[in-house]
């Protein structure tokens, strides 16, 4: 696979096809490229929920703008892209414990280590607790670059979507009551033959404005 090509194949889907739905294992692939995700200090400050349904994207539809509508109802699979607010000591001691079950602790002083450690870079990034959901939400965009790079990876096509209220979707799926934060949107699918986004050229500034190689 060259990267390069990929990076440059990956686009912005504004048209689904929607008759075609993704398969079952290749859907799988997505969400292991979701949890695999990284995140500071290992923190997985995120929920993913996934409307797959008519019914799922009719729920969160109201949410979404006018002009992102179709991206929407004609996708075979919406992401809504959460961070945990706050992010609860029930929450860190969750990670601890899997990590722990994961293996990752040879002695009880190393646990305990990265328990600090992690305890000490949230409490930097937590001084009020919309700085704790803006170091949440960055940690979430991680996620989604991951998703974005890996779907066109399976030949699957996908759409980023700011274009949403998220107050209204965190109405609509109950999400403070659940400790979560809509943060991001994405559609996937398959994109439609007359899709003009597809062969519009891609525009980026030039890698000389962009790079300062030391
Ligand atoms: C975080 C994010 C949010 C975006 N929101 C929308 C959106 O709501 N609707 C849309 O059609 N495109 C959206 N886009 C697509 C961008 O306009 C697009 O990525 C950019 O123009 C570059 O084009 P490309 O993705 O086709 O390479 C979004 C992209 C990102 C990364």
């Amino acid at each position: 696979m060259n990267l390069s090509e990929l990076a440059a194949r990956r686009y912005t889907t504004k048209h689904y096809d929607p008759a075609k739905e993704i398969s079952p294992a290749l859907l799988a692939q997505l969400w292991d490229v979701l949890r695999l995700a990284p995140s500071s200090v290992n923190s997985q400050p995120w929920h993913f929920v996934v409307a797959g349904t008519a019914a799922g994207k009719a729920k969160i539809l109201p949410a979404i703008l006018d002009f992102n509508h179709a991206r929407v109802t004609d996708a075979a699979q919406v992401v809504v892209f959460c961070a945990k607010a706050p992010l609860s000591e029930e929450h860190l001691q969750r990670v601890l414990a899997q990590e722990e079950k994961d293996g990752r602790f040879e002695t009880p002083e190393l646990k305990a280590a990265g328990d600090a450690g992690r305890h000490h870079f949230v409490g930097l990034n937590s001084t009020t607790p919309e700085a704790q959901f803006a170091w949440a939400s960055k940690q979430v965009y991680l996620a989604l670059g991951q998703l974005l790079l890996g779907a066109a990876a399976l030949g699957i096509d996908s759409t980023p979507i700011e274009g949403f209220d998220a107050e209204k979707m965190d109405a609509l799926l109950g999400l403070r009551e659940k400790g979560l934060r809509s943060v991001v949107v994405a559609s996937l699918g398959y994109r439609s033959a007359t899709d003009g986004n597809a062969t519009r050229p891609k525009s980026r500034l030039p890698a000389e404005e962009i790079f300062t190689f030391i």
